[in-house]
């Protein structure tokens, strides 16, 4: 089927007109019905892409079918929508600029090959950093989130339940990211790398919506750390099935990386852009693809408390190697509390971080400085695999 390129406000318009002349909700196939008979076809995917990335005006009910809310909810996305400060950062840092925005509204006006490199963690189940699944992460019960158990007597913070998604959420999930791709693409220079944190169920999903976009797979990167997903024998038979483990435990952390097709050979991509390639560690040592890191430790934490915070020792691995020439400027779409920002401000580098959330604004501003000035060992002991532990954690 020919997919036809509608706008975004065009979609989300006749999906309200939708909803406005029901009652009691319509599933999401009477919507897309509804939606083809005024602006043609739509995929199922893209109509519950904008239910669920307008959390501030579609509600999702009891029995699955969505309805228009009757009362605006205090919405992160609706804060950044109206806010005038959409073109300015909301906060400048040393080399770093933070904008309270949905990034893909961002990257459409951002001016074209302006960016050097992306090093980001982005949402997962694409749901949980809804203002709904923040109300129960905050809540501490129910949602997409799961507690990990405690761990050396140490309770654990919540993290997305990624098991629960169906076919539906990972073809959402594959749309999302090819939308991402295009996004992201239109504003890298070529030759520009980008880092992508992903998770073992779904990484192969997040690689086929990049590649789809144009860009072109350079690899992995193996964050080695003790994650607390699988390892765990088949449920309710533990005895029977006691030599079995359903999921290898896992003790990597994928990060996908991407490239912006070179404009010509690597070298005269460098002249041109001064990227395409990635920055050595020394003189005698490439940048490998394995990283000995560990679980962000509990101080850094403390500084900067998100869900998914990545710790400063790895990120500062990935934001060097990222700008070959050491010059150019990072760009962070899914910045939280700008824990990459902070890296690259503490390597001097410039970067750019863009977040719906002006919960997650309010804290970074706090917790920028704080993470930049962490002190970590350089990554200069051969043979180590790079490792370097934070001292302050
Ligand atoms: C996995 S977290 C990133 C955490 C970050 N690496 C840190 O250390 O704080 C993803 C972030 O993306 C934000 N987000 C989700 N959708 C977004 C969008 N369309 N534009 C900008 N930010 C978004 C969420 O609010 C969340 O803070």
């Amino acid at each position: 089927m020919t997919r036809l390129k509608h706008s975004r406000g065009t979609v989300r318009d006749a999906i309200v007109a939708c909803l406005d002349s029901t009652q009691g909700g319509a599933s999401v196939a009477d919507i897309r019905r509804f939606v083809e008979t005024r602006i043609g076809v739509v995929p199922t995917s893209s109509v519950r892409s904008y239910l669920r990335q307008h959390p501030n005006i579609f509600e999702r009910t009891q029995h699955g079918r969505y309805q228009l809310r009757s009362e605006p909810v205090e919405a992160i996305d609706e804060t950044a929508n109206k806010s005038n400060d959409r073109m300015e950062p909301v906060l400048v840092w040393n080399q770093a600029a933070l904008y309270r925005e949905d990034c893909f509204d961002w990257m459409e006006r951002r001016e074209e090959n302006s960016i050097h490199a992306v090093v980001t963690d982005p949402p997962y189940g694409l749901v949980e950093y809804t203002e709904i699944e923040q109300r129960k992460l905050r809540a501490g019960r129910g949602g997409v989130w799961r507690l990990p158990p405690s761990f050396d007597g140490h309770q654990r913070s919540p993290v997305p339940r990624f098991t629960i998604l169906g076919e539906a959420d990972f073809e959402h999930m594959r749309d999302f990211f090819e939308r991402f791709g295009k996004g992201v693409s239109r504003v890298l220079v070529p030759g520009a790398h980008v880092f992508v944190a992903s998770n073992p169920l779904g990484s192969h999903i997040v690689a086929s919506g990049l590649a789809e976009a144009g860009l072109e797979s350079r690899g992995m990167i193996f964050r080695l750390v003790m994650t607390m997903r699988g390892g765990d024998r088949p449920k309710n038979a533990h005895e029977e099935f006691s030599d079995v483990t359903v999921m290898p435990r896992s003790m990597a952390e994928p990060w996908l990386l991407f490239r912006k097709p070179l404009e010509g050979r690597v070298q005269d991509n460098l002249r041109k852009w001064g990227t395409g390639g990635l920055r050595r560690q020394s003189e005698s040592r490439p940048f490998g693809d394995v990283i000995k890191s560990h679980p962000t430790r509990l101080a850094e934490r403390r500084l900067a408390p998100h869900p998914s915070l990545k710790p400063q020792a790895f990120l500062r691995q990935l934001v060097r190697a990222a700008l070959p020439l050491g010059t150019g400027v990072i760009l962070d779409p899914f910045a939280g509390l700008g824990s990459p920002l902070a890296a690259a401000n503490h390597l001097g580098y410039h970067s750019i971080g863009v977040e719906l959330s002006s919960k997650y604004i309010e804290i970074a501003m706090m917790a920028l400085p704080q993470l930049e000035a962490i002190k970590c060992p350089e990554p200069d002991t051969p043979g180590d695999l790079g490792a370097f532990d934070c001292r302050v954690c």
